[in-house]
């Protein structure tokens, strides 16, 4: 086994069982257009993300790290007509562009994309009571997850979701001395979870076009 049989997958799952249409496409063209970082996730993680939010009946889904809007556009087409989701990326030319994407895609009025850095926005959505979210993606910057965490569970409710990408990196998170502060947050994650009474958590291990990594997925009890 290896990336290119991986790769080879993906994408006959995209052509069968997940196929795209004009808005995710344009959505992708347009990001590496812009020279944004090709690191979205891919069509059956984004599918995976929608069905979650369908699973919890999602009105109002927080994504933590925007990029160019892709996963934000399956997530929020699993939205209700009044439904809203809110995107937090740090990065300026990226609220620009994931906008656009937005736009194109019909969902301007259900997505707001708020920039600046996360850890900043995540008080002021507190004290706006701009929660409870229904469901919460955290991919951003991956020193910070652990914040990140902690502010979702905030910002939750019971029967709330909250899903972490990039928590496996090429099995990585086995090393426990590591200089990668990606690699030490997620390892603190999981010391988090490992006592968290608060959730229901597990993680599932991926490959596919973006190689081997995993998710974690929390239910909030
Ligand atoms: N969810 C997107 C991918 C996000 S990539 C998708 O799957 O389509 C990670 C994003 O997090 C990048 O756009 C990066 O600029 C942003 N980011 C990094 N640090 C951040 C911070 N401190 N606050 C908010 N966003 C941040
Ligand atoms: C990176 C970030 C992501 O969210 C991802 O899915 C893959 C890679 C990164 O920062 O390298
Ligand atoms: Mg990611």
């Amino acid at each position: 086994m290896n990336q290119e049989q991986w790769s080879a997958v993906d994408h006959y799952i995209s052509q069968t069982v997940v196929p795209s249409d004009a808005a995710l496409e344009a959505a992708l063209e347009a990001s590496s257009k812009a020279e944004l970082p090709s690191i979205a996730v891919t069509p059956n993680q984004g599918k995976l993300l929608q069905i979650f939010a369908r699973l919890v009946n999602a009105s109002r889904i927080l994504e933590i790290g925007t990029l160019g809007g892709y996963s934000t556009i399956w997530l929020a087409r699993a939205l209700a007509k009044d439904g809203k989701l809110i995107s937090l990326e740090v990065n300026a030319k990226h609220t620009d562009v994931a906008r656009a994407n937005v736009a194109r895609a019909g969902l301007s009025g259900n997505v707001e994309i708020r920039l600046g850095p996360a850890l900043e926005t995540l008080p002021k959505l507190a004290e706006e009571r701009a929660g409870p979210f229904d469901l919460i993606f955290i991919d951003a910057d991956k020193a910070n997850i652990p914040e990140y965490f902690t502010w979702s569970l905030k910002l939750a409710r019971h029967g709330s979701v909250i899903i972490v990408d990039n928590v496996v990196r090429k099995g990585a998170v086995l090393e426990s001395n590591s200089s990668d502060v990606d690699v030490q947050g997620v390892r603190k994650l999981n010391e988090m979870l490992a006592k968290e009474k608060r959730v229901t958590a597990t993680t599932i291990q991926t490959v596919g076009s973006k190689g081997y990594d995993g998710i974690t997925i929390a239910f909030v009890n």
